[in-house]
C-alpha cells in the first residue's frame, strides 16, 4: 500500500463518470485509492472500470469479501475519504448515520477527514432538507464543497454541477496537507456569548451564535491539534474529538480559561464576553414595578488578564465593531497582548449566526508594526484555517 491511502466514494449520479478522471489525478498526486461505489452508481460507471483504473478490488456491499470485514479494514487504513459525486440521497444517508451499503458502513467506522463533493439538480441542492443535512455534516467537521453553477444534465442551469476536477484535487490537497500540521499543539478556543443573570428569568446577553469559534475548534481538530472548546450558551453540539466545556457567565468562562491557559499553545478567544454583569443577582423574579434600572459591575477582561503573563502562547483575539475601525482594532490587539486579531464589522447583523464573515486580520510583526490583511466574505471555516495558519507561523 502507498503512503497515503484514500477511499474514493462514488454516489449514484451522472457525474460519476467525471470521477474516473478524479481517480487518475488523485493517483498522480501520490494517493493510493480504493474506490467504493454505491450499488446505484454502478448504473453510471461499472465495477470493471473502477477495478481497471484503481488496480484494486471493488465491492459495494458488506456481503462481499466478508472474511476481510472490508468496511472496518478500509476505515482503519484510509487516511482520508473523498466522496465524489455525493448525491442528495448519499448526503442524507451520511448525515443520518445510515449504514446500508459498503460506503456508508465504511464512513461510519472511519475517523478520517472527509471531503464531500456534491453534484445534483439545483432544486435538490437548494432544498431545505439537503441544505440542513449539509450544515449538519459541516458542523460535524466534514468539508463539503459548494457545487458549481452551470448547465446540468438536462436543459436546466443552476448551482449543482460537479466542480472541475482540478478544483476538487486542489481542495483535497489543501485538506490533506493541513491534516497533521497542528499535531502535538494544544489549542484552547472560546465561543458563544456569555449570559449575566439578573434574576432566575432574565439575563444580559448578546447575539453571538458561537459559529466562528466552533469553526476554529473543528479546523484545529482536523489539523491534528488537541482541542478544548469553552462554549457559552450555544446550541451547537459537542463534537467527538473536541473536549467541550459549557459555561454560562463571563466569570465561569474566566475560571475555565484561566485554569487552562498555561498548558495551551494557541488560544482563540472568539467568545463575545459581556463586559459587565448586574451588581446584585436577585434570587427571586424582580417584579416589573422595580425594574427601572440595573446597576452594573465590570467583568474581568479574560484575554487581557491571561495574555499579559503569556510565555510562548499565540493569542488570537477578535473584535466585533459596528464600523471597520482598523485603528481601534490595532489598539485592542496591543491592549490585550494579542498576536493576531480578527476585526469584523458586525453592523447590519449579517455576521451573527451566518456561516460567512468579513473583516481584517491584524497580525503583530517582530518589527513592532502590524500587518493588515483584508478578508472579503469568506466562510467562517476558511477564516478559521487562515487564523490557524498565522498562529502556526508564529509558533515557528
Ligand atoms: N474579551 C474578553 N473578556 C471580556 C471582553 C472581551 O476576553 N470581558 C475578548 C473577546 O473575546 C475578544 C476581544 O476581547 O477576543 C475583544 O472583544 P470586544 O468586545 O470587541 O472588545 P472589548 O474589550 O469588550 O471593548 P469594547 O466593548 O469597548 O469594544
Amino acid at each position: 500500500m502507498s503512503a497515503r491511502e484514500v477511499v474514493l466514494g462514488i454516489g449514484g449520479g451522472i457525474a460519476a463518470y467525471k470521477s474516473c478522471e478524479l481517480l487518475r489525478r488523485l493517483q498522480d498526486a501520490g494517493f493510493g485509492v480504493t474506490v467504493i461505489p454505491t450499488p446505484s452508481s454502478l448504473h453510471f460507471v461499472g465495477k470493471a472500470t473502477w477495478e481497471a483504473l484503481s488496480g484494486r478490488a471493488v465491492t459495494t456491499t458488506v456481503w462481499e469479501r466478508v472474511d476481510e470485514v472490508r468496511h472496518v479494514h478500509l476505515a482503519k487504513v484510509s487516511e482520508f475519504n473523498i466522496i465524489a459525486p455525493a448525491t442528495a440521497d448519499l448526503i442524507a444517508r451520511i448525515a443520518h448515520g445510515r449504514a446500508d451499503d459498503l460506503l456508508t458502513n465504511t464512513l461510519l467506522a472511519s475517523k478520517a477527514p472527509t471531503l464531500i463533493v456534491p453534484a445534483m439538480h439545483p432544486a435538490m441542492w437548494a432544498n431545505k432538507a439537503t441544505q440542513s443535512n449539509v450544515s449538519l455534516l459541516r458542523d460535524r467537521g466534514y468539508v463539503v464543497m459548494e457545487p458549481d453553477h452551470g448547465r446540468l444534465t438536462g436543459s436546466d442551469i443552476g448551482v449543482g454541477r460537479f466542480p472541475e476536477t482540478s478544483h476538487i484535487v486542489a481542495t483535497f490537497k489543501e485538506m490533506t496537507d493541513k491534516a497533521n500540521d497542528l499535531s502535538g499543539i494544544k489549542v484552547l478556543v472560546t465561543a458563544g456569548g456569555t449570559r449575566e443573570m439578573i434574576d432566575p428569568i432574565r439575563f444580559i446577553g448578546n447575539n453571538s451564535s458561537g459559529r466562528q469559534g466552533f469553526a476554529i475548534a473543528k479546523a484545529a481538530m482536523r489539523r491534528g491539534a488537541e482541542v478544548t472548546l469553552v462554549l457559552a450558551n450555544s446550541t451547537l453540539p459537542d463534537l467527538p474529538g473536541i473536549t467541550t466545556v459549557r459555561v454560562t457567565s463571563a466569570d465561569q468562562m474566566f475560571a475555565e480559561v484561566h485554569s487552562r491557559f498555561a498548558l495551551c499553545d494557541v488560544i482563540a478567544m472568539s467568545a463575545a464576553v459581556a463586559d459587565a454583569r448586574p451588581a446584585q443577582y436577585s434570587d427571586s423574579k424582580i417584579k416589573k414595578g422595580s425594574l427601572s434600572s440595573i446597576e452594573l459591575t465590570a467583568n474581568k477582561d479574560i484575554i487581557a488578564s491571561v495574555a499579559k503573563d503569556k510565555k510562548n502562547q499565540v493569542v488570537i483575539a477578535f473584535a466585533a465593531e459596528t464600523t471597520l475601525d482598523i485603528e481601534e482594532g490595532e489598539r485592542k490587539l496591543l491592549a490585550k497582548s494579542a498576536d493576531i486579531l480578527f476585526l469584523n464589522d458586525v453592523s447590519g447583523s449579517e455576521i451573527f449566526g451566518s456561516d460567512e464573515t468579513q473583516g481584517v486580520i491584524l497580525t503583530s510583526q517582530v518589527s513592532q508594526s502590524i500587518e493588515r490583511v483584508m478578508v472579503d466574505r469568506i466562510s467562517k471555516d476558511t477564516l478559521a484555517d487562515l487564523l490557524l495558519d498565522q498562529a502556526l507561523n508564529k509558533l515557528g
